[in-house]
């Protein structure tokens, strides 16, 4: 992997690939956690005297113009974080682009306009990818959260200039690694979310890196229904009952051992304050549904955390967006969370719900390291090979 550290940056157009993509409500951004990963590679090539400028996409506008989807409020925020002044181009491409970076001067930061505004960034189009190296002289890419997209500006551009991981890029990728591929064992992993659908290939995955793997959420009840146990009106994949079955057998030939919830909540409707009870994962009453894992699951998962010397977590235990079936994920986090302080458990955490289930505990500061990214955490994870993050290894 090429370093950021190991390029000379002075008086040099630096392309640099963020991940933009905050979630934003009526044009105003409600999370700018992507925002200030940016920061200490922006920081450090302003410092070291280089023209700073900035692609990202921003939602799914499919090649067309969108005047909700334009990277412009996210340039503002950004220049309030940085304390200083942003430039802005309407346009990654043509006039808008070059003239405002014919206008920059070293230290200063340009933020183009959003790149999904052309069809060619998704395809990957060769003739895009060159017409936005000849933007710069050097790329490098922070984006880990949009690394699992082979895309004009995450993986075609890499190939026509010298190129190099972020800082932010770097320790993803460093954290990553000290959990999944070289961690301190022994390592426990938490798996939760509303379906095994989803989850195949991690599951599987999991299996050969990881010496325990509790399964929890929703995607336990497929699980449940694959041992034959009565799992009421809760949500559950019939069609992939096959599947849980031999993910099953699977961990008991691995040496992985498999925790699945002894005990769930269970709750007549899907609403806040429902009525509900736990009970053993064998007494589900016919017409309730399962929404969160019940004590003694926790107590379970705690000793298991106990006994590990690394955890790695994706997705919730429960409907925690609807209490009280936030109860074990925000316990189980908060469980963690204390280990990391006292006994110096590793904890990384990341994926689609994870960070906001996390943040709803209050624990994601405590965490070792949380990621910004969903799918491309997910795809790491899974062990797959991340075309954003191999581009920069091709050049080594
Ligand atoms: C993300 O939010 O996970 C990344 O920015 C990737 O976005 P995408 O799923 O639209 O490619």
């Amino acid at each position: 992997l090429r370093r950021i550290e190991d390029a000379s940056v002075e008086g040099k157009r630096v392309l640099v690939r963020v991940d933009f993509n905050v979630p934003m409500q009526d044009g105003k951004i409600t999370d700018a956690t992507r925002v200030r990963a940016a920061l200490p590679t922006i920081e450090y090539l302003k410092r070291n005297g280089a023209k700073v400028i900035l692609l990202s996409h921003f939602g799914r506008p499919k090649g067309q113009r969108s005047e909700a989807e334009s990277l412009q409020p996210v340039a503002d925020e950004l220049a309030e974080q940085l304390g200083a002044p942003v430039a802005f181009a309407d346009d990654c491409m043509g006039s808008p682009a070059s003239e405002a970076i014919a206008a920059m001067e070293a230290g200063q930061v340009l933020v183009l306009e959003n790149t999904r505004f052309h069809a060619a960034e998704e395809a990957n189009d060769p003739a895009f990818a060159l017409k936005l190296a000849s933007l710069g002289d050097l790329y490098v890419n922070d984006a880990f959260s949009a690394a699992h997209r082979a895309h004009a500006s995450t993986e075609g551009v890499a190939h026509h200039l010298p190129a190099y991981a972020g800082l932010a890029l770097q320790r993803e990728i460093d954290h990553l690694a000290q959990a999944l591929e070289n961690p301190e064992r022994p390592v426990i992993a938490i798996v939760g979310g509303a379906k095994v659908s989803t989850k195949i290939e991690l599951l599987t995955n999991l299996l050969d890196k990881v010496d325990r793997l509790f399964i929890g959420g929703a995607m336990a009840n497929t699980f449940f229904a694959a041992k034959g146990l009565e799992v009421g009106a809760s949500l559950v994949e019939r069609d992939f009952a096959e599947t849980a079955r031999s993910i099953m057998g699977k961990a008991a030939n691995s040496g992985c051992e498999l925790i699945l919830p002894t005990d769930v909540v269970v709750a007549r409707e899907f609403a806040e304050d429902a009525e509900h009870k736990t009970v053993e994962t064998d007494a589900v009453p016919a017409g309730w549904m399962i929404l969160d894992c019940g004590p003694a699951t926790v107590d379970a998962l705690a000793d298991a955390i106990d006994a590990s010397k690394t955890l790695i977590w994706n997705g919730p235990l429960g409907a925690f967006e609807t209490r009280p079936f936030d109860t074990s994920t925000v316990e189980a986090a908060r469980y963690a969370a204390g280990r990391i302080k006292e006994s110096g458990l590793i904890a990384v955490a990341g994926g689609g719900d994870t960070v906001s289930a996390l943040n709803h505990a209050g624990v994601a500061r405590d965490f070792t390291f949380v990621s910004t990214a969903g799918g491309a955490f997910l795809e790491w994870m899974e062990g797959k090979e991340l075309p954003g993050v191999a581009a920069l290894m091709d050049k080594d």
